[in-house]
């Protein structure tokens, strides 16, 4: 495990709820926003998941709390925002980092597949960011209040350019992309909630590199990256807590992107 380069207490005493924060890049911004002082509310759909997530956390000496939940249903997302709360009595930080994938080409992917990830990345984070808006404005204090609370946002750089076999993904994250910008143009103003995205780059030892990237991930596509290597789930959490922290208190409707480079790198000629 690699070294914070953060204090151990940038974000003490918050309350941060992360969907789909019991796998992959979400289990690992759980495990950072708890090693630095947070307490941490996971949602996901899996019972078994979300058990040996938290209790990994506990064994962290993490105050930490699953909730089942679909992020595709409203219904669930208020009784999980709402029994974060009760739980915590606070929300501070909402990361939304439920996502769905598969490859498949646009000529075999049904409607419906199509629909399934929009509803899953997109409307979820909207849906989620809905639900909690109410706790992360903390009583509405309007723009001259001191702070709101914080919202993160995973996405992807698939749509800066196209991705082959993700039409579904990247319009999704396109669409979150939106979402981040929009509420950090009117929550930001409104309730001074900041609102900031983080775009990873393909990220070794998670279910989307597993699904999503060929074998041959190491040979074949490190001719194309800058660094020659994949990014680790630590660089996306520590990534996280940045924008979370006091450090991103001016940080506001951006998407960091965190992948080495690759998005912008070409063949050698
Ligand atoms: C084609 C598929 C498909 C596949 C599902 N569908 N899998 N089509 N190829 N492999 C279609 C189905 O045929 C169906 O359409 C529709 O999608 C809904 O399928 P369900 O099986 O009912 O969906 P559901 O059970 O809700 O599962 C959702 C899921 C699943 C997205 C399919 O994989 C999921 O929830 N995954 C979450 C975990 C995950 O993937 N995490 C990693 C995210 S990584 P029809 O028309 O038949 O009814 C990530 C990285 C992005 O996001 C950036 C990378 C660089």
């Amino acid at each position: 495990m690699m070294e914070s380069p953060f204090k151990a207490d940038i974000v003490k005493g918050q309350v941060v709820l992360i969907t789909g924060g019991g796998s992959g890049i979400g289990f690992e911004i759980s495990t950072q926003f708890g090693k630095h002082g947070a307490s941490v509310a996971i949602m996901g759909r899996r019972k078994q998941v979300l058990d040996s997530a938290v209790s990994t956390l506990h064994s962290f000496g993490i105050k930490a709390v699953g909730f089942e939940g679909d992020v595709r249903k409203q219904e669930d997302a208020i009784r999980v925002v709402e029994s974060t709360f009760k739980h915590f009595g606070k929300i501070d930080i909402l990361v939304n980092a439920a996502a769905g994938n598969f490859l498949v080409s646009a000529e075999d992917l049904s409607p419906n597949g199509f629909r399934t990830v929009m509803d899953i990345d997109s409307v979820g984070t909207f849906t989620m960011c809905h639900a909690a808006l109410k706790y992360l404005k903390k009583g509405g204090q309007g723009r001259d209040s001191a702070s709101g609370g914080i919202i993160i946002n995973i996405s992807a750089t698939l749509h800066y350019t196209a991705s082959w076999y993700q039409i579904h993904v990247s319009a999704a994250k396109a669409a979150v992309d939106s979402i981040t910008r929009n509420l950090a143009l009117e929550w930001g103003t409104d309730y001074n909630i900041r609102v900031n995205g983080i775009a990873p780059g393909p990220i070794g030892d998670t279910p989307g590199m597993s699904k999503l990237a060929p074998d041959d991930i190491d040979s074949k596509a490190r001719d194309f990256m800058p660094l020659y290597k994949l990014g680790e789930k630590w660089d996306i959490a520590i990534a996280a807590l940045y924008l979370a922290s006091n450090a991103g208190k001016y940080i506001n409707g951006t998407v960091l992107v965190v992948d080495g480079g690759l998005w912008l790198s070409r063949p050698r000629h």
